[in-house]
């Protein structure tokens, strides 16, 4: 019995569902099922845009048949040949003798690949911007290559603003009743598998589907209509904002996404702990995946979703375990972009895991490695704690416009009160035998000024703290407005267990011999340790000032002039690469001219097939 939607006066929906399919694409898992779309318009002409998987094949006829009602079918419009959407195509052309396929060139020869048929004069092959007139209605056909084979052409139906999107703006997930994506909780019952199709699907090509979107942007669209899932008639522009994140490789939100390969659970609880760590520094978007127990399709897509990545893995015949492979196989292929990597490596006689790690994963477009790897040797030892607390620190520090820690009733301390406390921002130098180092600090305070005496507190994870406790010794370089971001990056965000800070630099140094830093600070002040505190996470230092000069009269910088005006603000847009777009294939070719005789090495067309990428 046919089951069909209208969803304007003479355009109707002919797909179905499929709950029985266990794997899409035999390759991912859709437990919330999968809908095929098809569409019938009803002009002076009769127009089917795709057909269905064979999976659905019996419905679909009923379907198409019950809209035409004993009309005939004039032309079928092939978006996409990938057989979910093609394979009961043949079938109707041979019910429909008098039906003509109007599609690209590329879906022409596909069409020769898949089927046996005789299409002599029944072929209508559309390029760019051609159009179709059945009567009420033009269509305009516009190719869109890699989104998401090279065949794929979206059609946008002039008359009544209906783009027909193919793969595009689809999702996993069968329809339950509704076809409309605003009679649906899309937000939070379908977006995470949006998301999921996307990143797994089309994922790949963010620079394809970026041109696609740059000429829907010139469209008035009313409504958007998928091969997979709901149909947008309202709050289309959310959707399509969303889009952009994702073909951008742009986080769509500041958190921290923890995947881990453990064999006996050693792994797993170095993970734990730094999740707990981070969820103390007040994150609230951390989600931590088992890489053996939840598929990598749902990994990726969160890694799609957040700005900050952690991958944890135990060796495994020297390499990365298996399951970790395939997740970092997945990235790489993915070509995911923009996100700050941390590695935590396990081996209890040879670990690799992490170097391999980063080296399938460097060659990914701005992906930034925290540099201290965490390396265990079978379980996390307490003398490591203070190295994951800094990879935790490094973490915080780098994640962009963390949301403001929400006050718990019943909470007497809330944290937000003593973000208002007002804070400088130093780097703190000691020198202990021939090494220098330094961090990053935001808490000096004077103490008593007759004598001069200071105060400083300091994380026990740095290994400056180390020195100042075994020397006695430190100097604070006060920090102007005029410090950049790269050196908070440089003294904070990487460990002098792990680089050499000072290596070639020639830094002034006090009398004490300590360094201090000049450009970008207005004082320093030397200090020698009189008494120290354990407060726990943190010593506190009161010290004599031995030595302080004033070095410039730039204002101080300030916790929240950081804040507000030196660290990068969250999800910058990254910038557009400059080159050319092959409409056949969608491969990228980059640079600012195109030779002339250029042949894309995919697809072998010439030059005059390519167009700048937006
Ligand atoms: Fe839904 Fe690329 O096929």
């Amino acid at each position: 019995m046919y089951c069909v939607k209208q969803i304007t006066p003479d355009m109707y929906w002919v797909g179905g569902s499929d709950r029985r399919l266990a794997l899409f694409e035999n390759a991912y898992p859709i437990p919330r099922g999968v809908s095929y779309n098809a569409y019938v318009v009803l002009d002076e002409k009769t127009v089917l845009l795709d057909t269905v998987d064979a999976a659905i094949g019996e419905l679909f006829f009923e379907n198409l048949a019950h809209v035409l009602d004993g009309r005939a079918l004039d032309y079928v419009v092939v978006n996409h040949m990938e057989p979910d959407h093609s394979s009961t195509l043949a079938r109707v052309l041979e019910r429909y003798p008098q039906a003509k396929v109007v599609c690209g060139a590329k879906t022409q020869q596909m069409i020769g690949q898949y089927f046996s048929l005789n299409l002599t004069g029944r072929m209508v092959t559309v390029k760019e911007k051609d159009t179709l007139t059945t009567g009420r209605h033009t269509f305009t056909f516009v190719m869109a290559p890699m989104v998401h084979w090279p065949e794929v052409m979206v059609t946008y139906d002039t008359t009544d603003a209906v783009l027909y999107s193919a793969d595009a703006f689809g999702t996993f997930g069968a329809m339950n009743g509704n076809i409309f994506a605003d009679q649906l909780e899309f937000k939070t019952q379908w977006l995470d598998d949006a998301r999921r199709y996307y990143a797994n699907i089309v994922g790949k090509y963010g620079t394809q589907v970026q041109a696609l979107l740059k000429k829907a942007a010139g469209l008035d669209i009313k409504l958007l209509c998928p091969l997979h899932g709901p149909v947008w008639r309202k709050d289309i522009g959310w959707f399509v904002d969303k889009y952009m994140k994702w073909s951008t490789y742009t986080p769509e939100e500041p958190g921290v996404m923890i995947a881990y390969a453990s064999v006996y659970g050693h792994t797993e609880n170095a993970a734990n702990i730094l999740a707990s760590k981070l969820a103390d520094g007040g994150v609230n978007n951390v989600s931590m995946f088992d890489v053996s127990a939840t598929h990598p399709s749902y990994i990726l897509a969160e890694a799609f979703r957040v700005s900050h990545i952690v991958l944890a893995s135990t060796t495994y015949n020297a390499g990365i375990f298996v399951t970790m492979e395939n997740l970092v196989h997945d990235m790489a292929a993915h070509n995911l972009q923009n996100r700050v990597i941390a590695l935590v490596e396990n081996g209890s006689w040879a670990p690799t895991a992490g170097g391999l790690m980063k080296a399938s994963l460097s060659g990914l477009k701005n992906m930034t490695f925290i540099n201290d790897m965490l390396t265990l040797r079978s379980a996390l030892k307490e003398e490591q704690l203070p190295a994951l607390e800094e990879m935790a620190s490094i973490l915080l520090s780098s994640l962009p416009g963390q949301a403001p820690i929400l006050h718990r009733p019943g909470e007497l301390v809330e944290q937000n009160a003593l973000f208002n406390l007002s804070y400088g921002l130093f780097v703190l130098t000691a020198r202990e035998g021939d090494k220098d180092n330094g961090c990053i600090i935001n808490t000096v305070t004077q103490v008593t000024d007759s004598p001069k005496r200071i105060s400083i507190a300091v994380n026990k994870a740095n290994l400056t703290h180390d020195m100042v406790k075994n020397t006695g010794l430190f100097n604070v370089t006060v920090l102007s407005r005029e410090a950049p971001f790269a050196l908070f990056q440089h003294y904070g965000f990487q460990s002098g267990r792990n680089v050499n800070k000072f290596e070639g630099a020639q830094m002034p140094r006090s009398r004490s011999g300590l360094c201090y830093v000049e450009g970008c600070s207005n004082a320093f002040i030397s200090g020698k340790v009189i008494q120290t505190v354990d407060c726990g996470t943190h010593t506190l230092f009161i010290a004599d000032v031995t030595e302080a000069k004033v070095l410039s009269a730039a204002p101080s910088m300030t916790y929240a002039y950081y804040f507000a005006n030196v660290k990068p603000k969250p999800q910058p847009q990254p910038q557009r690469k400059k080159g050319f777009v092959c409409r056949i294939c969608g491969y990228v070719y980059e640079g600012d001219t195109l030779p002339p005789d250029f042949v894309c090495p995919l697809c072998k067309h010439g030059a005059e097939d390519f167009e700048p990428l937006p």
